[in-house]
C-alpha cells in the first residue's frame, strides 16, 4: 500500500475488492492523449514559477513522450496498482524518469487533473460529432435537391393530410439537426474552460495552460472547477435531444419502408433477413437508430441523480461522469454515421405520386362530406362523378378535376416554409448556405 500515490497514511491493506470497485482505469485510459497533454502543459508551467528546473522539465517532457509513444503502440501495460488513467501515467514516468517524476504533482490534485481531461477528451470528442452531423445535414440537404419533384402525402395523427414534397419532409429533419449542430458548438464553449491548477497558489500556470493547451477561458472559481460536472450533463442531455429527433426520423422512415405503405426500398447494406420467414426484410438499422435515444437519455437521467445533492467539490461520486460520456459519445458517433449510410441510399418508390388524394382546395365541411360519400361507396374520392360531388355542395363543377392534381396542389404553398418548389428550393439553399458557415 505504501507504494500508492496516497499510501503514505496507511498501514492496511486495500481489500481487492474495494480496489476493483474504486478503480476507473477499466474506462479512463481513454483519457491517455488528454492526460499526457495536461501534464506536459503543467511541467512547462511549473518551470516557469521555478518550482522545477530546466533539466526536470525536460525529463519529464520527454518521459511523457516516451508514455505517449507507448499508448499509441498500445503497449502500455496497466499494473494492478494503476487505479486510473492519471496513476498509472504517474507510475510509469517514475519508472522511467525516477525521482523527478514525483515533481510533476507540485501543487496539483487528481481533482484538477481529472476534470482538465475530461474537458480536454470532449472538446475533441465534439469536433467529430460536428463532422458526423455535418456529413448527416449535407447528406439530406442534397438528397432533397436531387429528389425536389417527388411528391408524397403528409401526415398529422399519422392520418394522411395533404400532398407534400418528400424534399420537404427530408428538409424538416434536417434543420432540426442543424439546431442540434449550434446547441453542440455552445457546449463546446462552456467545456473548452482552463480548470488546471487551481487548487495552487502558482497563477501563472493557470495563464500558461491556457494558451498551451487552447483553452478559450480561465474558470473563475476554483470550487467550482472542480466540483461541477454540469458541462458533462449538458453534453448528455445534447446527445438525448440528438437522438430523440434521429428516433422520429428512424420511426417515419421505417413506417415508410413497409410493404403496406411502399414508399421506399431500404437498401440491403442496411437490411437484416429473418432466419424463419425468407420475405422479410427488417429495418434492423432503423429501429436500432431509433432505440438509442432511450439508452443515451438512462445516461443522462442516471447521472443527474449521481450530481443530485452531492456536497460542494470533489466527491468521488464524481466518477461516474465517465462511462456516460463515453457511452454517449460512442453511441451518438456511431447512429450518425448510420444514418448518413442509410439516407444514402435507400431508393423511393415512384409510385408516390399514386397516393396522393386529398383534396385542399374546397372548404373543410364540403370535402367532408365528399368523403363520407366516397366513403359509403367504398371508391376513392377522384373517382366520385361531378353529380355525386354536386350532392355535397353545389359548388363542384367540370373543373373539379384539377383540385385531384396533386402537384398543382403542393404548389399552392409558395410561402417561406412551405412546400412548393421554389420554397422547397429557398431551404435547400438556406441550409447550403449555413453549411458553408459551420
Ligand atoms: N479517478 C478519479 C475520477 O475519475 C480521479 C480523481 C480521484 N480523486 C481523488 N481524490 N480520489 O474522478
Amino acid at each position: 500500500i505504501g507504494s500508492k500515490l496516497w499510501g503514505g497514511r496507511f498501514v492496511g491493506d486495500t481489500d481487492p475488492i474495494m480496489e476493483m470497485f474504486n478503480a476507473s482505469i477499466a474506462y479512463d485510459k481513454r483519457m491517455w492523449d488528454a492526460d499526457i497533454r495536461g501534464s506536459k502543459a503543467y511541467v512547462k508551467a511549473l518551470e516557469k514559477a521555478e518550482l522545477v528546473t530546466t533539466e526536470e522539465m525536460e525529463n519529464i517532457l520527454h518521459g511523457m513522450d516516451q508514455i505517449h509513444d507507448e499508448w499509441s503502440k498500445g503497449v502500455f501495460e496497466v499494473k494492478p496498482g494503476d487505479e486510473d488513467i492519471h496513476t498509472a501515467n504517474e507510475r510509469r514516468l517514475k519508472e522511467l524518469i525516477g525521482e523527478p517524476a514525483g515533481k510533476l504533482h507540485t501543487g496539483r490534485s487528481r481533482n484538477d487533473q481529472v476534470v482538465t481531461d475530461m474537458r480536454l477528451w470532449l472538446r475533441d470528442a465534439i469536433s467529430t460529432l460536428k463532422r458526423n452531423a455535418l456529413q448527416l445535414i449535407t447528406t439530406m440537404v442534397e438528397r432533397a435537391a436531387v429528389e425536389m419533384d417527388v411528391l408524397f402525402p403528409g401526415y398529422t395523427h399519422m392520418q394522411r393530410a395533404q400532398p407534400i414534397r418528400w424534399s420537404h419532409w427530408l428538409l424538416s429533419h434536417a434543420v432540426a439537426l442543424s439546431r442540434d449542430l449550434e446547441r453542440l458548438h455552445e457546449i463546446r464553449r462552456r467545456v473548452n474552460v482552463l480548470p488546471l491548477g487551481l487548487k495552487t497558489m502558482f497563477w501563472i500556470d493557470c495563464v500558461f495552460g491556457h494558451v498551451e493547451l487552447a483553452f478559450d477561458d480561465i474558470s473563475i472559481n476554483s470550487m467550482d472547477a472542480t466540483g461541477q460536472r454540469d458541462f458533462v450533463a449538458e453534453f448528455l442531455f445534447w446527445a438525448s435531444l440528438c437522438l430523440t429527433h434521429l428516433s422520429k426520423m428512424a420511426e417515419d422512415l421505417m413506417l415508410y419502408s413497409t410493404k403496406e405503405f411502399s414508399f421506399l426500398v431500404l437498401s440491403d447494406a442496411y437490411s437484416t433477413g429473418s432466419s424463419l420467414m425468407p420475405q422479410k426484410k427488417n429495418a434492423d438499422s432503423l429501429e436500432l437508430i431509433r432505440s438509442k435515444a432511450g439508452r443515451v437519455f438512462g445516461r443522462c437521467a442516471g447521472f443527474l441523480m449521481t450530481l443530485k445533492g452531492l456536497p460542494s467539490t470533489y466527491n468521488k461520486d464524481l466518477q461516474e461522469d465517465k462511462e456516460a460520456m463515453f457511452d454517449c459519445y460512442d453511441t451518438v458517433h456511431a447512429v450518425l454515421q448510420v444514418t448518413t449510410g442509410v439516407l444514402c441510399v435507400f431508393d423511393i418508390v415512384s409510385v408516390f405520386l399514386l397516393l396522393c388524394q386529398v383534396p385542399f382546395r374546397e372548404a373543410h365541411g364540403i370535402s367532408g362530406k365528399a368523403v363520407f360519400l366516397a366513403e359509403s361507396k367504398s371508391i376513392l374520392l377522384n373517382q366520385l362523378t361531378v353529380e355525386e360531388l354536386r350532392t355535397a355542395s353545389p359548388l363542384f363543377s367540370s373543373d373539379v378535376s384539377a383540385v385531384w392534381d396533386y402537384s398543382s396542389s403542393v404548389e399552392q404553398y409558395s410561402a417561406p416554409g412551405g412546400t412548393a418548389k421554389s420554397s422547397v428550393a429557398a431551404q435547400v439553399e438556406h441550409l447550403r448556405t449555413w453549411l458553408k458557415k459551420q
